[in-house]
C-alpha cells in the first residue's frame, strides 16, 4: 500500500491534516489505535480561537459549530471577593473566541473524512515508522504504508516522538504540583461566560457546552484519584471555590463525565525528524489554563499542511524545512501564556505567605490595568493567524 502522508492519530490535528490535503489534492492513510466511539467520546477542552474556527470553516467542516458553538466576548476572573471581567470587545474589539467541545469537533472531521471518502482505519495495532531518513513506511497489523511522508498526530503519549533516534531532540518541561479533575454536567451554566476562580483553597474553572450541558475543573493534588471524589465532594468544592462573590449561586446537576489531567508544559524541539513531521500534542503540551492546546494543534497543522502542498506541487522543501521553527514560534508564546495563567491562579503550597500576596497583587494589575487586561485577552483570543 502507498501513500503520500501516512497520519499517525485520528484526533482533530490527523483528522484535520487528513482533511486539508484532500482538498488539495493530496492523499493520506489515518491510522488510530483506539475506536471511533472512543476518540468521539474522549472530552477535552472546548475554547477555540478565531483561527481555528476560521480554519474549520474554510475546510467545510464548520456548520455544527457555526450552529451550536456558544461565542463569548469576554471570560471572568474571579479572587478576593469580587469578579472581575475583561472585555474582549473593549479589549481587542472584533476578536472573540467559540466554545464548542473537542469532541464535537473531532465527529464533525470524522463524518467529513468518511464523507469525502477518505481512508481513516480505527482501532489499527502495533504502528511502527520506519526508515525516517528516507522513503518513509509504517507498519500496522501486518500491513505496511509506504509514505513521502509522515505525520506524528498522535498526542505526548503516541509512538511517534519516541521513534525519533535519541539525541535528536531537545525537550523542556515543567511539572505543576496539582492536577485537574474535569467534570460535565447536565445543568444549565451558572454564569454566561467562563469563570477562573483563584482561591485559598484552590482554582475552579466554570465552562459550558451548550445551554443545558456545563464543564467545571478542580485544581486537586496530582495524585488525585476519582474514587475520593464521590459527586457530593465535587459539588461542595466547586460551590466553595466558585460561590466567592455576593448574589451567585452554582447550580447543580448530574454528573455525566469525570477525568482528572495532569499538568505539565512541554516542548520537543525541532518538531521534525528526517520525513517525520510531528504536529499538536506529540510535539508540545500546555497546561489546561489558558485553553491552547486545541489550538496549537489546529496552527501546526495549518502550516504543515501549505509545506506539503508546496513540496508535492513543486517539489521543494523549503517550507517543510521551516516547518518546526514557524511552528515554535507561536508554541512558546502559547507555553509562556500557559505557565502564566497557571501560575495566576493556582494555590503552590510551596507559596507562603508573600508569594500569595504577590499572587494577589498580580491579579489586582491585570485587572485594573487596561494595558495588562489586554495582555491578557490577545492572548487569550488567540494572536492573528
Ligand atoms: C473547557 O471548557 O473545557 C475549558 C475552558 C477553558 C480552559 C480549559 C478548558 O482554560
Amino acid at each position: 500500500m502507498r501513500t503520500q502522508v501516512g497520519i499517525i492519530g485520528a484526533g482533530p490535528a490527523g483528522l484535520l491534516l487528513s482533511h486539508l490535503l484532500h482538498l488539495r489534492g493530496i492523499s493520506s492513510v489515518v491510522l488510530e489505535r483506539r475506536s471511533r466511539d472512543y476518540v468521539e467520546r474522549r472530552v477535552r477542552a472546548g475554547v477555540l480561537e478565531q483561527g481555528t474556527v476560521d480554519t474549520l470553516v474554510e475546510a467545510g467542516v464548520g456548520d455544527r459549530m457555526l450552529r451550536e458553538g456558544l461565542v463569548h466576548h469576554g471570560i471572568e476572573l474571579r479572587y478576593g471577593g469580587s469578579g472581575h471581567r475583561i472585555p474582549f470587545e473593549k479589549l481587542v474589539p472584533g476578536r472573540a473566541i467559540t466554545v464548542y467541545g473537542q469532541q464535537e469537533v473531532v465527529k464533525d472531521l470524522i463524518a467529513a473524512r468518511l464523507e469525502a471518502g477518505g481512508d481513516v482505519r480505527f482501532e489499527v495495532e502495533d504502528v511502527e515508522v520506519h526508515s525516517l531518513e528516507a522513503a518513509p513506511y509504517l507498519t500496522f497489523g501486518g500491513e505496511r504504508l509506504d509514505c513521502e511522508v509522515i505525520a506524528g498526530c498522535d498526542g505526548f503519549h503516541g509512538i511517534s516522538r519516541p521513534a525519533i533516534p535519541s539525541g535528536e531532540l531537545t525537550y523542556f518541561e515543567r511539572e505543576y504540583p496539582f492536577a485537574w479533575l474535569g467534570i460535565l454536567a447536565r445543568v444549565a451554566p451558572s454564569s454566561e461566560e467562563l469563570i477562573y476562580s483563584r482561591t485559598e483553597r484552590g482554582f475552579a474553572l466554570h465552562s459550558m457546552r451548550s445551554p443545558t450541558i456545563s464543564r467545571f475543573y478542580l485544581q486537586v493534588p496530582p495524585d488525585a484519584s476519582l474514587d475520593d471524589w464521590p459527586d457530593e465532594r465535587i459539588w461542595a468544592e466547586l460551590k466553595a471555590r466558585l460561590e466567592s462573590v455576593p448574589g451567585f449561586t452554582l447550580s447543580t446537576g448530574e454528573i455525566v463525565e469525570k477525568g482528572v489531567t495532569p499538568m505539565r508544559s512541554f516542548v520537543a524541539e525541532p518538531m521534525q525528524y528526517g520525513r517525520l513531521y510531528l504536529a499538536g500534542d506529540a510535539a508540545h503540551i500546555v497546561p489546561p489554563t489558558g485553553a491552547k492546546g486545541l489550538n496549537l494543534a489546529v496552527a501546526d497543522v495549518r502550516v504543515l499542511t501549505e509545506a506539503l502542498d508546496l513540496f508535492f506541487r513543486t517539489g521543494s522543501a523549503e517550507l517543510l524545512d521551516g516547518y518546526s521553527a514557524a511552528c515554535l514560534k507561536r508554541v512558546w508564546r502559547a507555553q509562556h501564556f500557559s505557565w502564566w495563567m497557571t501560575t495566576l491562579l493556582h494555590t503552590f503550597e510551596s507559596d507562603d505567605a508573600y508569594g500569595r500576596r504577590l499572587q494577589l497583587s498580580y491579579l489586582d494589575y491585570v485587572t485594573s490595568s487596561e494595558a495588562a487586561a489586554t495582555t491578557l485577552a490577545e492572548n487569550y483570543v488567540g494572536m492573528p493567524w
